[in-house]
C-alpha cells in the first residue's frame, strides 16, 4: 500500500483541524464549571449555594436532586452518580454545576460554595482495599490444574511483591462536551468521545428520552488513550442538562488541573506472586493476585482486570495457574480505559517474575524468556483454553537479537560497568504478545456507510471515532482499494450517531478491523453493482470487470471511474450502501474466565540500552530498537507513528509519570508542572522502528493487524534496562527491588536494595 499521509495531517500541521471548541458558538451559547468535592470520603451535611447562584453571570446551578431520570453515567454497574448526592467519594468529585454567560463567570461562581462534611474513613491504596475486601466488582479467578502443588514440588521458587503505578492519560484535547438543543425536544451533542453510541444512551436514561431524539457526533478527538471510552459521559451529562434546563446551547470545556482532579486514569496494580521453575528456568506453574486501583466506582474496572488476567501469560506458556483480580475500592478518581486496558498491567508481573528467576539462577532473562516462549504445537494453549495457532514470537525475537546486536551490546555494557564506578549501563529485550478483539463478544461488530456521489467522489462513514490513531485514514484507505480509485477521491466524516446505529466504543484496537471490514463490505456492495452494470453495458461478465487506477475496465472497453459512476445513476444504479461486520468465532465464559475472547494476536519485541546516574537517580535513554507486528499494514507510516506513539507513552507510564495522594487524599499532580510526561529529547538518540513481515493469517481486513495497543508493552524493556544497570552494582546476583514508575526516587532506593545486600 502507498504511503498515505493521514487524512488530517495538513490540518493537524496547520492549526486547522477543528476539535469541539474550534466550532464556533452559537449565538447564546452557556458556559459550565463544576463544583468539586474537598474530601475524599463525607457525608454531605449542608449545602449553601446561594453566593454562587448570585455570583455575576450566572443563570442556573443545579445539583443532584435536579436531575430529572437516573443520576448515573457509570457504563455498566450502575454506582457512578453524575453529581455527588449527598455523599462524596474523592476529592475532585463533581457536586454541582454552574451554567453562566461566560466561562470565566462560571468558573468563579463554582467556587463560592459552602459546603459542610461529615468525614468517613478513607482508602486510598489498593493493598488496603484488598485487606478490607472492599472491591467494586466481585473478585476474579482463572485457574489450570493445580498451581499450589506444582509450585510445591518445583526444584526452585520464588515469591515476591510489585507494584506499578497508575497513569493519567494527558490527551491534548481535554474534555469537552457541547450540547445543543434542536426541535422537538431534540439535541444534538458534540462530544470528545471514543463512545458516541454510549453517550447517547446515557444521556436518553438522563433525561428520560428515546434514542432517535439524541445525536451524537465526533469529527475527531486531540487524544482519547481510553480516557475518552466512558469518562466523557460524565461532561456529556452536565452540558445536556444545561441544554435541557435553560433551552440554549451550552458547553463543558474543563480546565485542566479539573479534568486530571476528576477523571479517571490506568489503574496502578499491586502484585503477590509465587512461581515453580526447573533448573533451566522454565517455568512449572505460577500463582498471582493482581490488585488494582479502581477509585470509588466500577466504570471500566472488571474488563479491565479481566484483560489483565488474560496478559499475565504475555508471550509464555504457564502450565499450572492460578491467577486472581480484585478490584479495590479506593476514595479516588474511577479508574479507567488506558491504551492496553490491563494488558500492560497483567504482562509486566510476568516479566518481572522472569528476570528475577535470570538472576537467581544466574543467567540472561533473554535465555529465561526464550525457554518459556509459547511452542508452536505443543505449550501452546493459554490459561484462558485459547490454542496460540499465528505464534511468531521465536522468530521475530530472533530477528531483533540480531539486528539489534543484543549480545554484543550486552557484552558490551558488563565491561563499560567494569570500569565505571557511577554511571552504569544496562540493556534489556522484552517480547509481547497482544490478543486483539473485546472479550464481550457483542462488541466485536461494525457498521458503515458509503455514498459515491455523481462526480465520482466517494464519503464513507463508519462507527469508529478517530483520535489520532489513523483509523478514517485506514478506512478510506480500504474504501479506494475496494473500488480501485486513488484514495483522494475518498473522504472520511464524522462518526455520527444518526447516520451509523448502535457502535461499539472505539477502543481495544479493534477500530481498524471492526470499521474497516464494514465499510470494505459496503464499498464490494457498490462494486457489484456497477460491475454488473458495466459488464451489461460493454459485455463480459460481472466478474471478470477490472477496478483498477481510477478506471473501470469491463470487456475490455476501458471507462474513467467518474464517467462510469455518471452512467451507473443515469440508469438507475445504487450507488451507496450500507455495510456490516461481525469477527466470526469469539466466544467467552466470564464466570471460568475461557474462551476465545481473541481473534488472533499481535506480537512485538524491543531492545533498550540506558545509562543509569546512580548517584542521582537520573538515567538516559540510548538506543531502542522495536520489531513489531502489524500483520500486512493497511498503512505502514501511520503504524509506525502508533508504535513509536505507544512506546514513549508507556515509557512515561513505567519511568517518569508519577500520580501523588496526599495525606488528605488529594491528588497533587494534576498539571504539567507536577506531572511529567516524556518530551521530545527523551527520545533516544538512536531509534529504530521495524515492522515485522507477517500477514495475519484470519482473514482480517487486508490481513492487517490491529496496532493502536500491543506496543505500549514495548518499553518494558526500559524499565528491565534500567534494573539491569542497578543490579550491575552488586555483580547481577541480587534482584533490585524496582518499583514503576522508575523515577530516580524509585531508582535510588532500589540502589540503595541492592548495596544493603551485598
Ligand atoms: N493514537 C493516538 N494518536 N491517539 C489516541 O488517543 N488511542 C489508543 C490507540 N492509539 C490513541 C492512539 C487506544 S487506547 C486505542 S484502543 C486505539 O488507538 C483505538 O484506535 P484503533 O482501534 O483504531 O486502533
Ligand atoms: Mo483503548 S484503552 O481500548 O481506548
Amino acid at each position: 500500500m502507498k504511503a498515505t499521509p493521514h487524512e488530517s495531517a495538513h490540518l493537524h500541521v496547520a492549526g486547522e483541524a477543528r476539535y469541539i471548541d474550534d466550532i464556533p458558538e452559537i449565538a447564546g451559547t452557556v458556559h459550565t464549571a463544576l463544583g468539586l468535592s474537598d474530601k475524599a470520603h463525607a457525608r454531605i451535611t449542608a449545602m449553601d449555594l446561594s453566593a454562587v447562584r448570585q455570583s455575576p453571570g450566572v443563570l442556573l446551578v443545579i445539583t443532584a436532586e435536579d436531575i430529572p431520570g437516573e443520576n448515573n453515567c457509570g457504563p455498566i454497574v450502575h454506582d457512578d452518580p453524575i453529581l455527588a448526592d449527598g455523599l462524596v467519594q474523592y476529592v475532585g468529585q463533581p457536586i454541582f454545576a454552574v451554567y453562566a454567560e461566560s466561562y470565566e463567570q462560571a468558573r468563579i461562581a463554582a467556587r463560592k460554595a459552602d459546603i459542610s462534611y461529615d468525614e468517613l474513613p478513607a482508602v486510598m491504596s489498593p493493598e488496603e482495599a484488598r485487606k478490607q475486601e472492599s472491591y467494586v466488582v466481585p473478585p476474579m479467578q482463572l485457574v489450570r490444574g493445580n498451581a499450589r502443588a506444582a509450585i510445591d514440588r518445583a526444584a526452585h521458587r520464588l515469591s515476591g511483591q510489585l507494584s506499578v503505578g497508575g497513569q493519567e492519560h494527558f490527551y491534548l484535547e481535554g474534555q469537552i462536551s457541547y450540547v445543543l438543543p434542536t426541535e422537538d425536544d431534540g439535541f444534538h451533542v458534540h462530544c470528545s468521545t471514543q463512545h458516541p453510541t454510549e453517550m447517547q444512551t446515557i444521556l436518553c436514561h438522563l433525561l428520560n428520552l428515546s434514542a432517535h431524539q439524541v445525536v451524537v457526533e465526533m469529527r475527531r478527538m486531540g487524544g482519547g488513550f481510553g480516557g475518552k471510552e466512558s469518562q466523557s459521559a460524565l461532561f456529556c451529562c452536565v452540558a445536556a442538562l444545561g441544554a435541557h434546563r435553560l433551552g440554549r446551547p451550552v458547553k463543558l470545556r474543563l480546565d485542566r488541573d479539573d479534568d486530571m482532579m476528576i477523571s479517571g486514569k490506568r489503574h496502578c496494580f499491586h502484585y503477590d506472586y509465587e512461581v515453580g521453575y526447573d533448573d533451566e528456568g522454565r517455568i512449572q506453574a505460577a500463582r498471582v493476585e493482581l490488585v488494582s486501583r479502581a477509585g470509588f466506582s466500577a466504570d471500566l474496572s472488571a474488563p479491565v482486570a479481566t484483560r489483565a488476567v488474560c496478559h499475565f501469560d504475555n508471550a509464555y506458556y504457564l502450565n499450572e495457574v492460578d491467577i486472581q483480580a480484585f478490584c479495590g475500592k479506593t476514595n479516588t478518581q474511577s479508574n479507567t480505559a488506558f491504551r492496553g486496558f490491563g494488558g500492560p498491567q497483567g504482562a509486566i508481573a510476568i516479566e518481572y517474575i522472569i528476570d528475577n528467576m535470570a538472576r537467581d539462577l544466574g543467567r540472561d532473562p533473554l535465555e529465561i524468556r526464550k525457554v518459556n516462549f509459547y511452542g508452536k504445537q505443543e505449550r501452546n494453549t493459554t490459561p484462558y483454553g485459547q490454542p496460540v495457532v499465528d505464534n511468531v514470537i521465536h522468530e521475530l525475537v530472533a530477528e531483533l537479537e540480531t539486528s539489534s546486536d543484543y549480545a554484543g551490546r550486552r557484552q558490551a555494557c558488563r565491561d563499560f560497568n567494569l570500569g565505571s564506578p557511577i554511571l552504569k549501563k544496562g540493556i534489556a529485550l522484552t517480547p509481547l504478545k497482544f490478543g486483539i478483539s473485546f472479550n464481550v463478544v457483542h462488541f466485536n461488530q461494525a457498521g458503515a456507510l458509503v455514498h459515491v456521489y455523481t462526480d465520482g467522489s466517494v464519503l464513507v462513514n463508519h462507527g469508529g471515532t478517530e483520535m489520532g490513531q489513523g483509523l478514517n485514514t485506514k478506512v478510506a484507505q480500504v474504501v479506494a482499494a475496494e473500488l480501485g480509485i486513488s484514495v483522494n477521491r475518498v473522504r472520511s466524516s464524522a462518526a455520527d450517531t444518526s447516520k451509523v446505529a448502535n457502535t461499539s466504543a472505539t477502543a481495544a484496537s479493534t477500530g481498524a478491523d471492526l470499521n474497516g471490514k464494514a465499510a470494505e463490505n459496503a464499498a464490494r456492495q457498490i462494486r457489484t453493482r456497477l460491475a454488473e452494470f458495466a459488464a451489461r453495458r460493454h459485455g463480459g461478465t460481472a466478474d471478470d470487470v477490472i477496478f483498477s487506477q481510477d478506471t473501470v475496465t469491463a470487456n475490455g472497453v476501458e471507462t474513467a471511474f467518474p464517467q462510469l459512476i455518471m452512467e451507473a445513476y443515469t440508469n438507475r444504479v445504487q450507488l451507496w450502501s450500507d455495510g456490516f461486520y461481525a469477527t466470526p468465532d469469539l466466544h467467552w465464559d466470564k464466570d471460568s474466565m475461557t474462551g476465545r475472547p481473541f481473534y488472533y494476536f499481535a506480537y512485538g519485541a524491543s531492545v533498550s540500552e540506558v545509562i543509569v546516574d546512580t548517584l542521582t537517580g537520573e538515567w538516559k535513554l540510548l538506543q531502542t530498537d522495536l520489531l513489531h507486528d502489524a500483520g500486512n499494514p493497511i498503512n505502514r507510516h501511520i503504524d509506525i507513528g502508533q508504535i513509536e506513539g505507544a512506546f514513549i507513552q508507556g515509557m512515561g507510564w513505567l519511568t517518569s509519570e508519577e500520580l501523588c495522594w496526599n495525606d488528605q487524599g488529594r491528588l497533587t499532580t494534576h498539571a504539567p508542572s507536577t506531572y511529567k510526561i516524556p518530551a521530545s529529547n527523551d527520545c533516544p538518540a538512536i531509534f529504530n522502528t521495524r515492522l515485522f513481515d507477517n500477514q495475519n493469517h484470519e482473514d482480517t481486513v487486508m490481513r492487517s493487524k490491529a496496532v493502536g495497543e500491543p506496543p505500549l508493552l514495548l518499553p518494558f524493556s526500559v524499565f528491565f534496562a534500567i534494573r539491569d544497570a542497578i543490579a550491575s552494582l552488586a555483580a547481577y546476583q541480587v534482584n533490585p527491588t524496582l518499583t514503576a514508575p522508575a523515577t530516580p526516587e524509585a531508582i535510588l532506593s532500589a540502589i540503595d536494595s541492592v548495596s544493603t545486600h551485598s
